[in-house]
């Protein structure tokens, strides 16, 4: 009998790990908080339930061999019931739920590394109803505030800059962190199977939508010296490492003044900055997640060719462009729209995104700039 999969989440990336999931002949249930979520249409079976529906839990536990994640937020009565039916034998799970409770929150992520040595902004605890003031005089300005727990493409990030009126600081439970500047962007994915068999993909360099901290263009290889991209590789197996951590994780880090490699933060799970290796490398990094998962022997990361990918992020002007875009594109000079077939939206929504490799990566963001500019006319 084919592996059953289970995936919390049915948004783009639960959408891609389905189309994975059936290359390597798995069957898949997907829970979905709406009928019409992008991974519905590619999923073997649906439950449409809240994620931190314990009924829907209930069914996926009973229903399936394997559990894993599109998203690290699941609420901590689902993670116990996971952890439950794992130390019963029902069912296995990709990462392990105390592996995900660790890398939810960003306050002990961050002690984590700490104690690990792996390198990272410093930060501080910041208890609700902190004053301001008092942080700026410890901590100095700008500083970044972070929520522990829920943020993504940047909601729960803020720089505060004003100590004097001018910017307010949440009231939630957050951490603290300096404020890197001058920085670049880059990530690395790594996976590594239960055996111990590790892959890690070239470093991409991401760039961001000031406006609202939400990932941009993705670039690979990221532009750096060798000494620099073997750091920041090894870093993300040292992390891969200390943690026994079973699937693929992103490591997202900043490189400050073109020397020093901190990690940023870890999500563990497939992410936006590996949509490339779905046409640029050996095996995308949704197969790679489910080989490590799985128990399968692990694909190779050779990148076939430099690549780029943006983000469509949803604005009035391209509107009917969303509103009609469905599957994959192609579009000439090897570039391809992926739409995500989300139904109605609103500002800076991802509503797909387009990948171009060619002979340099120059060439590459350039393709994917002008077929994100034809989706204005
Ligand atoms: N300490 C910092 N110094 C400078 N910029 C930062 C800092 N922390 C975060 N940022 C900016 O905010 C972006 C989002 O921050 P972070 O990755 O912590 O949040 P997120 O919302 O969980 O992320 P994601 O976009 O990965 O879902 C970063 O990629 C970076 O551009
Ligand atoms: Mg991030």
């Amino acid at each position: 009998m084919s592996l059953r999969l289970g995936i919390y989440g049915a948004g783009q990336l639960g959408a891609y790990l389905c189309q994975a999931a059936r290359t390597l002949g798995m069957t898949t249930s997907v829970v979905a908080p709406t009928d019409d979520s992008p991974a519905n249409e590619h999923a073997d079976h649906v439950i449409v339930a809240p994620l931190d529906d314990l009924a829907a839990s209930k069914t996926l536990i009973d229903s399936v061999d394997l559990i894993t994640f599109e998203l690290e937020d699941i609420a901590s009565p689902v993670l116990d019931l996971l952890a439950e039916a794992v130390g019963q034998g029902n069912v296995q799970v990709f990462p392990e739920v105390e592996h995900l409770r660790l890398l939810q929150n960003k306050c002990s992520q961050k002690r984590w590394f700490v104690e690990h040595s792996l390198p990272t902004a410093q930060f501080l605890d910041c208890p609700a109803d902190t004053d301001i003031a008092a942080l700026a005089e410890q901590f100095g300005l700008p500083f970044v505030q972070k929520t522990h727990r829920g943020g993504y493409d940047g909601r729960g990030v803020q720089v505060i800059r004003d100590a004097d009126g001018g910017d307010e600081l949440w009231p939630t439970a957050t951490i603290i962190e300096e404020f890197i500047e001058p920085r670049r962007e880059l990530a690395v994915l790594v996976a590594r199977s239960p055996a111990g068999e590790e892959a890690v993909y070239p470093v991409v360099e991401m760039d961001f939508n000031q406006q609202g901290h939400i990932l941009s263009h993705v670039l690979s290889p990221a532009s750096l010296p060798v000494d620099i991209s073997t750091q920041a590789q090894d870093i993300a197996l040292q992390f891969i490492r200390h943690l026994d951590g079973t699937g693929l994780f992103a490591v997202e880090m900043f490189l400050r003044n073109d020397k020093e490699l901190l990690i940023n933060e870890v999500a563990p799970r497939v992410h936006n900055s590996g949509h490339l290796t779905i046409e640029a490398h050996q095996t995308s990094q949704y197969e790679q997640h489910l080989r490590a998962i799985a128990g399968l022997p692990l694909g190779g990361t050779e990148q076939k060719q430099p690549s780029a990918m943006v983000n469509i992020l949803y604005a009035d002007a391209i509107e009917s462009a969303c509103a009609s875009g469905r599957g994959v594109i192609a579009v000439g000079n090897n570039t391809n729209v992926h739409w995500y077939g989300k139904k109605g939206s609103s500002l800076l929504r991802k509503m797909g995104h387009i990948t171009s490799t060619a002979d340099s990566v120059e060439e590459a963001q350039s393709n994917v700039d002008a077929a994100l500019g034809a989706l204005a006319s």
